[in-house]
């Protein structure tokens, strides 16, 4: 009879809140850890995928946002605002709902995927679309908070790192231990900030015996870190991870480094590869930037970077049904049978 209670609960002792914040959740985390079949095989590892599309608004911006929401409300504010690729805007739009806040969202225009949008214009939000890049809205968002009352919780609000980090501590509970690789999309780059941060706290208080090497992967338009510059017209079919300027830029390289992992770009053929591998050899369904992850295990597999018996996670950050065109496209239209069952029998092959 107990269901999970949220990540600020459930790691309440390891998250700056007191007995009298006022915790805004939508019982965010808990996610499924599901060991990936046909992705160990291939790899000779043990590859589990933390399946990040379960959360309420169905991306892991949720652990991010019950902290930063709360935190908001318990300084008193009355407005948020962020830049986003759509899951952010997404879930500070939900997360405001539950705080009586008002949420104000910057998105790039034409750039955000269906669903998304979707979603920020039924929980009541106030869109802006700027005719810009993420980079462009995330400036303006920084911008409107330094000289209006209203907080930003993109993540270079440290609260929202606080509550990512709670991904690693659900993984190590579920495993024993670290695994010995962990895998990521990277785009703003605060994810692989937040989860090397739990695993460094984790293994710090020795609930864990180690910290996994970090590898993250950037989309071949939009792959800053790898290039060494900034990308000023980034491109990629992975529009949530569509980003030149990456707030958290040097965050991520300290992730990389301090864990001898590394951080490479993978091709949107790749990542669209990935993408149906991951539906239909797992039953697992996520958004293309979200492949990015296994696309970046599955070349570094080809390359022989992988070492076989490793255990190792893949975070897949972002539900399938937010951005379904890629599924569809290229698909075979179903065919169309009458109400009849020797005809569908045929047509399915039974008869
Ligand atoms: N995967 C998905 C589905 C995302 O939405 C994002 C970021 C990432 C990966 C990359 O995570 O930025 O922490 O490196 N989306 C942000 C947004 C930018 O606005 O929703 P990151």
């Amino acid at each position: 009879t107990h269901q999970w209670r949220g990540i600020i609960e459930e790691y309440r002792d390891r998250l700056p809140v007191s007995d009298t914040t006022p915790v805004v959740t939508l019982r965010e985390g808990g996610t499924p850890l599901v060991p990936a079949q046909v992705l160990s095989e291939r790899t000779g590892c043990e590859v589990h995928l933390k399946v990040e599309g379960a959360n309420p608004t169905g991306s892991f911006k949720d652990r991010g946002m019950t902290m930063a929401i709360t935190k908001a409300k318990e300084e008193g504010a009355k407005a948020v605002i962020c830049a986003s690729t759509g899951n952010t805007s997404a879930s500070a739009a939900a997360y405001a709902v539950r705080a009586g806040m008002v949420c104000a969202v910057l998105v790039p225009q034409g750039k955000i995927a269906l669903g998304k949008m979707g979603q920020a214009l039924v929980y009541g939000s106030k869109i802006l679309q700027v005719d810009g890049n993420f980079d462009d809205c995330l400036n303006l968002a920084r911008g409107l908070s330094e000289n209006y009352p209203v907080a930003l919780v993109n993540s270079v609000n440290p609260f929202r790192i606080e509550g990512q980090k709670t991904a690693s501590f659900e993984i190590v509970d579920a495993l024993g231990d670290a695994p010995d690789i962990h895998v990521l999309p990277v785009g703003n780059a605060g994810n692989i900030t937040a989860y090397w941060k739990g695993y460094k706290e984790y293994a710090a208080d020795s609930v864990s015996t180690h910290t996994p090497r970090m590898w993250g992967f950037q989309a071949s338009g939009s792959a800053p870190i790898v290039r060494g510059e900034v990308v000023k017209d980034p491109s990629t079919i992975a529009t949530a991870i569509r980003i030149g300027n990456p707030a958290s830029w040097q965050h991520a390289l300290a992730a990389r480094d301090e864990s001898g992992g590394f951080i490479d770009e993978v091709t949107d053929r790749e990542i669209l590869r990935a993408y149906k591998l991951l539906a239909s050899q797992e039953g697992v369904f996520v958004e293309p930037a979200s492949a990015a992850s296994v696309a970046g295990l599955l070349k570094a597999a080809e390359q022989g970077k992988v070492d076989k018996g490793q255990r190792i996670v893949c975070t897949v950050t972002g539900n399938g049904l937010k951005d379904p065109d890629w599924a569809v496209a290229g698909a075979p239209q179903p065919v169309t049978v009458p109400v009849d069952a020797a005809a569908a029998a045929e047509r399915l092959g039974l008869a």
